[in-house]
């Protein structure tokens, strides 16, 4: 499974870069304001610093618009993935762009039927939103099981990232599915590590160690 992590805080991406760990990054416009620099110059960076696609979102609706947005992000970087929304503007700017061999992310996917339509679009992601979907009593796992039957029918190559995770539940949920990509917020990446039996147990037996009064170096 892929770890992409979804946020456009430069900071958080080379705190978790270093762990070697991250194979890739998603942006949206929330987060790019949230992140508060300038948003050609923040993705810039952040294909910089990780190899892996970096996903860079269009703003118009109309596909003529969303094509020159998408060709212009494009150039940014090789590993720049334009994200589109599901619509049929999003669909058809999904399909020009792939045609010239750029990575699309199909995002704010809602519904199984919708994920459909997006591989059939030759969408590189597909965006499913788990936790806007749970935040609605509705279950966002159940998507994702059922993309993925979806796309295992037919072979279509479109990979699941799942997408709005707000715990680690969500990640090892989506991994049981067999969901290509998580996207995770940099706090809940952080809270994959963490144990209380590791910290526990690593202090005993540091403790212990030190008691033996030998050094390994
Ligand atoms: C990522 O590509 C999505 O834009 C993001 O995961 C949405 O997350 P949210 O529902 O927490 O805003």
């Amino acid at each position: 499974m892929k770890f992409f992590i979804d946020t456009a805080d430069l900071d958080e991406i080379r705190e978790l870069s270093a762990t070697g760990l991250l194979d890739g990054v998603t942006t949206n416009p929330s987060l790019i304001r949230k992140a508060g620099g300038e948003f050609f110059e923040t993705i810039a960076e952040i294909a910089k610093l990780v190899d892996g696609p970096v996903s860079a979102e269009t703003v118009a609706t109309d596909h003529e618009t969303m094509l020159k947005e998408g060709l212009k992000l494009a150039k940014i970087a090789d590993n720049i993935a334009i994200k589109v929304p599901l619509t049929v503007d999003g669909l058809k700017t999904c399909k020009a762009l792939r045609a010239q061999g750029i990575m699309v992310n199909v995002t704010l996917c809602f519904s199984a039927s919708q994920a459909l339509l997006a591989a059939k679009a030759g969408a590189s992601f597909i965006s499913p939103f788990v936790g806007r979907h749970d935040d609605i009593s509705q279950d966002g796992m159940a998507l994702i099981e059922d993309i993925r039957t979806i796309y295992d029918n037919y072979d279509f190559e479109t990979e699941i990232l799942v997408a709005s995770i707000r715990h680690p539940l969500h990640v090892v949920e989506a991994a049981r599915i067999g969901a290509d990509v998580a996207t995770i917020p940099a706090a809940v990446m952080k809270k994959l590590f963490q144990h209380p039996l590791t910290d526990r147990g690593l202090e005993a037996f540091l403790k212990d160690w030190k008691e033996t009064g030998q050094s390994i170096l």
